[in-house]
């Protein structure tokens, strides 16, 4: 581009940095901005054709935070279509206007439980993968039925992905961690990585960049589903498998305050 170029600096990059890491993808010209958050679910099982305009196969976030790992997913895969949900709106905000500012057309954020996803708006065996990092840990005795990451959870993961399709699991709390290595392998071929993402070196998601800033541990795990398991198989195996009543040290709460404020 010459010097002499009177848009050129309308057309800087603009990047943006989330404690000094950059986040995934450009700020485009406001004219290029998409819209990317849905009010609600679409009622039912949702057809994915249609609410992407497109059929591709489909990643999904749950508890996506403000969509960092998706909104990079979306950015560097645009051949593959992508939803996030978490129960926080004041999150999803963020996410969507993140990813709405980067003109992407191939993710979707929505207010939502994960379980409620699952359970009520994911035909089974039509998504490609799912993604699940550093779930709340819910510290107080009061809070624990809320932990996402139970053997019922496990078997809609199962049932909702496509033969072939994976799971991502993420947390920094070793508790939680214990929990998962027990449960998780029933259903998945699971496969532990103690190194980070090799597309993020200093984090896929907000809380996995503060717990690696903090030195935290941070435990990883991907996999496929068994095939071996027939749905009445994994049933019978959820209904033998412990709940996730876990002690989640509360020690480690600080890093939520950290977590809420702004980078
Ligand atoms: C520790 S944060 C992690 C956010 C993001 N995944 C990250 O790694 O930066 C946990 C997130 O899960 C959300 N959450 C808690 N329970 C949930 C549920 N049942 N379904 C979906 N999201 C949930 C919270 O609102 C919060 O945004």
């Amino acid at each position: 581009m010459p010097a002499s170029d009177p848009d050129r600096g309308s057309r800087k990059r603009r990047i943006e940095r989330e404690f000094g890491v950059p986040f995934p993808g450009e700020i485009r010209d406001e004219a290029e901005w998409t819209r990317t958050g849905l009010k609600s679910l679409p009622a039912g099982r949702i057809d994915w054709t249609a609410l992407f305009g497109r059929n591709a196969p489909v990643v999904l976030d749950l508890g996506c935070g403000n969509g960092r790992f998706l909104i990079g997913s979306a950015v560097w895969r645009p051949d593959r279509n992508h939803l996030g949900v978490d129960i926080l709106p004041l999150v999803i905000r963020y996410a969507t206007r993140r990813a709405n500012q980067r003109g992407l057309n191939n993710i979707r954020f929505a207010v939502s439980g994960g379980h409620e996803l699952l359970a009520g708006h994911v035909a089974p065996a039509s998504v490609s993968e799912i993604h699940c990092y550093h779930p709340q840990p819910y510290y107080e005795a009061s809070e624990i039925s809320k932990r996402l990451i139970t053997p019922e959870f496990l078997l809609l993961v199962h049932r909702c992905l496509e033969p072939g399709g994976e799971f991502f699991l993420q947390t920094d709390n070793p508790g939680y961690w214990r929990y998962m290595r027990e449960v998780v392998p029933v259903f998945f071929e699971f496969e532990e990585r103690s190194r980070t993402w090799p597309d993020a070196p200093k984090g896929r998601t907000r809380r996995e960049i503060l717990a690696l800033r903090r030195g935290l541990p941070v435990f990883r795990g991907h996999g496929r589903a068994r095939r071996d398991l027939t749905p009445e198989q994994a049933l019978a195996r959820a209904a033998e498998l412990p709940l996730p009543v876990f002690n989640a040290d509360r020690a480690l709460q600080a890093l939520d305050d950290l977590e809420r404020s702004d980078s």
